[in-house]
């Protein structure tokens, strides 16, 4: 899984779940409830990615930013990662899906993390669709570590701090094993980042739509890969170099 994928179906999606607050704002709802239903979102395109062959599905669920969020929020949110992962992760498993955590998983709960293991274990030599949830995440965070890992490796000798390059670095961070996301869905309206995976999306195709999470359905994801498929990916070259490839 190395090629990038250029038009057709993008091989590896990333997705900023963003607008739950808002949604359940807009029904003078309390903003957990609109968090509720965000995980009925994640279970049908979790479904939807899998049924139309994407190989890998990164969701951004928890920032490295969130945890300034109330005390509350932040602790219901934690409260419905480990119930969502006692429920879904034996059928993810049945279905054969490949379930990866990335992030600072060092700041969560024993609990959590252990659960997180166990579906990381379970899961490891499953061969469909791989899942990747990115919790206390952040992309400073996650390049920075590449950093000290790789001045640790050169300080005890074991490689020149010459080799360091930029296949090195990628090497190191949390989605080495995996190809840089071809599509990125960002819902909510909002055009930004957030300090998701800086280094890997260098060259992704970038999609943003005024969906709130919640709402976010198949027929959204199917209008995110036509727009997809509709790009020419040209990684720096000429419009008729890029054609020709
Ligand atoms: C995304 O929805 C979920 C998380 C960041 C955990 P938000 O909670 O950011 O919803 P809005 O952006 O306030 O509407
Ligand atoms: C990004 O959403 C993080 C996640 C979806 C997990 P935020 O709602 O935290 O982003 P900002 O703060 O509006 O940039
Ligand atoms: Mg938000």
């Amino acid at each position: 899984m190395k090629n990038p994928s250029s038009g057709g179906i993008p091989r590896h999606i990333a997705v900023i779940m963003d607008g739950n607050g808002r949604w359940a704002a807009a029904r003078a709802l309390p903003r957990t409830a609109g968090h509720g239903m965000g995980v009925r979102s994640v279970k049908q395109i979790v479904e939807s990615c899998a049924q139309r062959g994407i190989e890998a599905l990164t969701l951004f669920a928890f920032s490295s930013e969130n945890w300034q969020r109330p005390r509350e929020e932040v602790s219901m949110l934690m409260n419905r990662f480990l119930e969502a992962l006692d429920e879904e992760v034996e059928g993810l498993h049945r279905n054969g899906l490949k379930i990866r955590f990335i992030g600072n998983l060092s700041q969560l709960s024993a609990a959590l993390r252990e659960r997180m293991e166990a579906a990381m274990r379970l899961t490891a030599d499953n061969t469909g669709m791989t899942l990747v949830i990115a919790v206390a995440y952040g992309g400073r965070w996650d390049i920075a570590t590449a950093a000290r890992e790789l001045a640790r490796r050169a300080a005890a000798g074991e490689i020149r701090s010459d080799a360091i390059d930029e296949s090195a670095v990628a090497a190191h961070l949390q989605l080495a094993q995996l190809p840089d996301p071809d599509l990125l869905i960002r819902t909510g309206g909002e055009q930004r980042i957030s300090n998701f995976l800086l280094w890997n999306l260098a060259y992704t195709e970038l999609y943003f739509c005024d969906t709130l999470w919640p709402d976010f359905g198949v027929k959204d994801l199917d209008l995110a890969i036509e727009f997809f498929s509709r790009r020419q990916r040209r990684f720096g070259l000429t419009p008729g170099q890029a054609g020709a490839r």
